[in-house]
C-alpha cells in the first residue's frame, strides 16, 4: 500500500521478542532493562493472523527480529506457520548467531530463507566487551551452520562509531569477503537524539525509500523507528492498526523517546 509520500509500504519486520542472551553496550544497559510481561507478548497466533491481514495490505516481505528472536521458545514453529503463507516472497531473520549452530538447519528446513548476522568485530575479547560476556566462537559457528543449512544470501550486520575505515571494521569486511558474506556497515545510532544515517550496504536509514512497518513483541504497529507513534493492534484490530499506521507514517525521522532496539529489533 502507498502511503502519503507515494512510498510502497512492503516490509514489515516483526519482534518476536524483547530478551536477548547478549547485552550490547549499544543496545541494552548492563542490568538489562524493563521487560514486557509474559501475557503482553504476542502469541504464535496472533503473529500469523496480523501477517495474513497485511499480505492483503501488501506486505511481502516479513523479517522477524527481537531481542534475539532464537531465544524465543518453538520459533521454528512460527517460521513453519509464516512459511504457509505463499504472498510472502521473503523471510528472514535477524539474528546474533550465538544460537544459531542448533537452529539454523531446522528454520531452513521449515522455510526461513535467510538470515543476517549482527557482527562488528572478530576479536574474541573486544566482542565479550562490546556484548558484555558473549563468546564469539558461537557466532563464528553459527556463521557455518547458516552457510550449511543454505540460509543464503547471508549479510552480517556491523555497527561501525565514525566510519567503515575503522580498524575492526576492515577485518570483519575481509572476513566477509573471503567466506562469500555480505557487509552491511550501520552507523551507531541514537534514538532519542534522532542520530541516524544510511546504512551501508543495505537501504535502511533512507526515509525517501523507506518502506517498513514495525511490529513489537507487545502488538505495536509503528511506522517509523525515529517516531514515537504506534498503534496497538489488539485495540484497533489488523486492519485499522495497518491503514492508520500507514497514514501515519512520517516523511522522516526525527528522534524517539521511548523506542528502544530491544523492543523494536533495529
Ligand atoms: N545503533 C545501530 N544499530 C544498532 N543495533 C542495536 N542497537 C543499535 C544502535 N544503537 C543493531 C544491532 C543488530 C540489529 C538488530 O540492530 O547491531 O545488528
Ligand atoms: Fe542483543 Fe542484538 Fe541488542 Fe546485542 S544488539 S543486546 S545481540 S538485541
Amino acid at each position: 500500500m502507498l502511503d502519503n509520500y507515494n512510498r510502497n509500504i512492503h516490509y514489515l519486520r516483526i519482534s518476536v521478542t524483547d530478551r536477548c542472551n547478549l547485552r550490547c553496550k549499544y543496545c541494552m544497559p548492563e542490568d538489562g532493562v524493563k521487560l514486557i510481561n509474559h501475557c503482553d507478548i504476542l502469541s504464535f497466533e496472533e503473529i500469523f493472523e496480523f501477517t495474513k491481514i497485511a499480505v492483503k495490505y501488501g506486505i511481502n516481505k516479513v523479517r522477524i527480529t527481537g531481542g534475539e528472536p532464537l531465544v524465543r521458545k518453538n520459533i521454528v514453529e512460527l517460521i513453519r506457520m509464516l512459511s504457509q503463507i505463499k504472498e510472502l516472497q521473503d523471510l528472514s531473520l535477524t539474528t546474533n548467531g550465538i544460537l544459531l549452530k542448533e537452529f539454523a538447519k531446522p528454520l531452513a528446513d521449515t522455510g526461513l530463507k535467510r538470515v543476517n548476522i549482527s557482527l562488528d568485530t572478530l576479536d574474541e575479547n573486544k566482542f565479550k566487551q562490546i556484548t558484555r560476556g558473549g563468546d564469539i566462537t558461537k557466532v563464528f559457528e553459527g556463521i557455518e551452520a547458516a552457510k550449511n543449512a543454505g540460509l543464503e544470501p547471508i549479510k552480517i550486520n556491523c555497527v561501525i562509531e565514525k566510519s567503515h575505515n575503522e580498524p575492526d571494521a576492515i577485518k570483519v569486511k575481509e572476513y566477509c569477503d573471503n567466506n562469500g558474506l555480505i557487509i552491511r556497515f550501520i552507523h551507531r545510532m541514537n534514538l532519542k537524539t534522532g542520530e541516524f544515517s544510511v546504512v551501508e550496504g543495505g537501504t535502511g536509514g533512507n526515509c525517501n525509500i523507506c518502506n517498513k512497518l514495525r511490529l513489537s513483541s507487545d502488538g505495536y504497529l509503528r511506522p517509523c523507528l525515529f517516531n514515537d507513534i504506534k498503534f496497538n493492534v489488539r485495540e484497533l484490530g489488523a486492519e485499522k492498526a495497518i491503514q492508520t499506521a500507514i497514514e501515519n507514517k512520517p516523511k522522516c525521522g526525527t528522534h524517539s523517546y521511548n523506542n528502544s532496539f530491544n523492543i523494536i529489533g533495529g
